[in-house]
C-alpha cells in the first residue's frame, strides 16, 4: 500500500484507483484454519488462535481465521492450515507461539519455507 504524505499523493492515488490501475481487492485474504477439536483444544489451539488474531492484526495482514473441527492430526496438535491466494494450503503441526511468528514472518509475508509442515491427508472441497 502506498503511503500518502500530502494532498498531491492523495490525488495521484485517487486517480490511479479511479482508472483501475490499482485494484484494492485483487489479493485474496490469507485463510488460517485452526483445528479446534478436543485434541486441538487440549493441546492449546485456543491460545494459538488468539495469538494468530493478535499478531496478524498487529501486522495489518488481511486474513480470515477459521476454527475447524477435527482435521485428523491428533499426533501433531495444535495444527494450522494456511491458504494463500486460494492455493491448496499447507498444514503446520505442533504449532506454538514461536512457530506462529515464523509462519507469519517467513511463510505468509516473505514466501519462505518454514519447518513443521505435515503431510495433508485430505482435499479441500472448494478446490475440487
Ligand atoms: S480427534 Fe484428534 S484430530 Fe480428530
Amino acid at each position: 500500500m502506498e503511503r500518502i504524505n500530502n494532498i498531491s499523493n492523495f490525488n495521484e492515488l485517487r486517480k490511479k484507483i479511479q482508472t483501475n490501475k490499482i485494484n484494492l481487492n485483487k489479493e485474496k485474504p490469507i485463510i488460517v484454519r485452526i483445528a479446534m477439536a478436543t485434541c486441538g483444544l487440549a493441546s492449546g489451539a485456543g491460545n494459538i488462535k488468539e495469538y494468530f488474531e493478535k499478531e496478524l492484526a498487529k501486522r495489518n495482514i488481511n486474513a480470515q481465521i477459521v476454527s475447524t473441527g477435527c482435521m485428523g492430526y491428533c499426533y501433531a496438535e495444535p495444527t494450522v492450515e494456511i491458504i494463500k491466494n486460494g492455493d491448496n494450503g499447507i498444514i503446520f503441526g505442533f504449532v506454538d507461539q514461536k512457530k506462529v511468528d515464523e509462519i507469519i514472518e517467513n511463510y505468509i509475508i516473505n514466501n519462505k519455507p518454514v519447518e513443521g509442515v505435515i503431510e495433508k491427508n485430505y482435499i479441500n472441497v472448494n478446490n475440487l
